[in-house]
């Protein structure tokens, strides 16, 4: 993975009627999400948060791909602390008061997935491979994903998709309650964006109300939680388990452990 990967990733951020469209975009690694995209990300959230004329958030990948989950390459030694721009970008969703429309094509690994736990309305094509791979990883699940998962999609599931760690698809996310609907390819973009227009057009209050509502019977603890798990993310990067994973990825073989 060199610097010129980098230095195309970016997350295009569009003004639409009275919404704020977020498109990640580094196209060579899978729109994977390095420090730069995250804090562009933390702006445009921050920034939609303050502006009343702001009423929804759409969140995209380019080219038919939403993210292949955060960019190995790019946290290895920068995740043990609150200033993770990750971490950073988990306490926006987290605290976000309006509504988050996620299209959602391709991919969507890591935390691909653990974002969708905190947008409101989710519309996935039909081939969109999900997939959890923490602890394939030799780390653990972020984003609050240990706290809410059990809580959404029961004990059982929940160990299965973080401690097997296999990928699923559309039809058994929509089964399984995270995600709204599973549609052809073509019309997940339209999806998305009827949702988003009628929101811009609901009572501003009323939305922001209803999700806090919504949102209150799972945040609990929520945020000790999502800091619990960056600590040990943060050990889990310098771990022998972790670079074995890293190793095999880039070898392009199957890692032992
Ligand atoms: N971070 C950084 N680079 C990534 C990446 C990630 N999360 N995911 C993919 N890439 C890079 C690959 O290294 C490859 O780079 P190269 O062209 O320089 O070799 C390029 O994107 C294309 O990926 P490739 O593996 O060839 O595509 P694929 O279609 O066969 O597989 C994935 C796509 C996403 C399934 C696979 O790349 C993958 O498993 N990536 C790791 C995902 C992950 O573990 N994310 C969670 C991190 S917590």
């Amino acid at each position: 993975m060199t610097a010129e990967h980098t230095d195309t990733a970016d997350v295009v951020v569009e003004r639409l009627d009275a919404a704020l469209r977020l498109t990640m975009s580094a196209p060579q690694k899978k729109n994977a999400i390095g420090s730069g995209m995250y804090l562009k990300m933390v702006e445009a959230l921050d920034e939609a948060a303050a502006d009343a004329s702001i009423r929804a958030v759409w969140i995209r990948g380019a080219g038919g791909v939403f993210t292949s989950g955060n960019d190995i390459d790019d946290f290895r030694n920068q995740v043990d602390s609150d200033d993770w721009p990750a971490a950073r970008f988990i306490d926006a969703l987290v605290t976000f008061p309006k509504p988050i429309v996620a299209q959602v094509e391709g991919l969507a690994i890591g935390i691909g997935t653990t974002m969708l736990l905190h947008c409101d309305l989710i519309y996935a094509s039909k081939d969109t491979r999900f997939q959890l791979p923490f602890v394939n990883l030799g780390l653990v699940p972020e984003a609050g994903a240990s706290y809410l998962l059990p809580r959404l999609i029961g004990q059982a599931k929940a160990a299965e998709l973080i401690l097997l760690g296999g990928s699923f698809g559309a039809e058994e996310a929509v089964t399984l309650g995270l995600v709204n609907n599973a549609l052809p390819a073509d019309e997940v973009a339209r999806a998305a964006e009827a949702a988003v227009m009628v929101l811009v057009k609901q009572p501003p209050n009323a939305v922001i109300n209803s999700k806090a509502l919504l949102r209150a019977p799972l945040t609990g603890n929520l945020r000790d939680r999502v800091r619990d798990e960056i600590v040990q993310f943060g050990a889990g990067i310098k771990s022998e388990e972790f670079t074995e994973a890293l190793t095999a990825f880039m070898e392009r073989r199957e890692p032992t452990f």
